[in-house]
């Protein structure tokens, strides 16, 4: 059997989750798309994820939540970090923190595990990236198919993950720098894998921030409030399809709608 795995980029803000919530099914149906994992770490109005945003993209058709650097940027997210399954957080954050850095979701009869862990370079000095994933792949219960959202600034970061756990995850992507890259592919040893998904935002934006904000702050260099654009929304990501007979994956290709 095929399964088709969905991973959409970062949402960033309501009208991006509205969109989702318009189109997820009928995109489910059409692709007979199996599984959607969503980077919502920037869902909510204002930026940052809370309940309502994370609730409407899973009640929209998305089976894991991703998220990233802005994962905490709502309080109210904690709690529910601790009590949703279908929500986890970066994996190399400290075992204290709220939430659980991977998941085993059943979905059409097949265990997906679903990991999140964020990179170091440019990034906060959280644990190892390598070593936390060996961990959860070492430690997690028994799944079918394993899906990796690399939440990373550095490409090169994201790229030696990919090669580093090539044959060990079934799927991984990388997430955070919302604009998507060429170079979705199966690697040598069966791994599906995509540098960046891209964004599920708008367009005519500064990786949805209103373009005049971006070019007072460059220009002026003073502080200035980022508002999410208001233009039309396009969804970025990539489809994945595993052979559950092969346990490969053997075809990716880019998503955009
Ligand atoms: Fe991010």
């Amino acid at each position: 059997m095929i399964l088709n795995i969905l991973a959409l980029g970062d949402v960033v803000g309501t009208a991006s989750v509205e969109k989702i919530q318009k189109n997820l099914w009928k995109i489910r149906r059409e692709m007979n798309i199996h599984f959607v994992v969503a980077n919502g770490e920037n869902s909510a109005l204002g930026g940052g994820i809370d309940i309502k945003s994370a609730k409407a993209l899973t009640d929209a058709g998305v089976d894991v939540v991703t998220t990233g650097n802005h994962t905490f940027k709502r309080r109210e997210i904690r709690e529910y970090l601790d009590d949703n399954s279908t929500i986890i957080r970066p994996a190399n954050f400290p075992d204290e923190v709220s939430g659980s850095g991977y998941t085993v979701i059943n979905a059409n009869g097949f265990r997906f595990l679903v990991m999140n862990v964020m990179g170091l370079v440019f990034m906060d000095p959280l644990a190892c990236p390598f070593r936390t994933t060996e961990k959860i792949l070492k430690n997690a219960p028994e799944y079918d198919v394993s899906i990796l959202d690399i939440h990373a600034e550095s490409t090169s970061e994201k790229i030696a993950l990919s090669l580093y756990f090539d044959g060990k995850i079934d799927v991984m992507f990388g997430t955070h720098t919302h604009v998507q890259t060429s170079d979705v592919r199966v690697m040598k040893n069966g791994s599906g894998y995509i540098t960046d998904l891209g964004m599920c935002g708008p367009d005519d934006s500064v990786l949805g921030i209103k373009k005049e904000k971006i070019f007072e702050r460059l220009i002026t260099h003073m502080p200035t409030k980022f508002d999410v654009a208001e233009t039309n929304v396009t969804l970025h990501g990539a489809v994945f399809s595993y052979d559950t007979d092969k346990k490969m994956t053997v075809k990716a290709e880019l998503f955009e709608y």
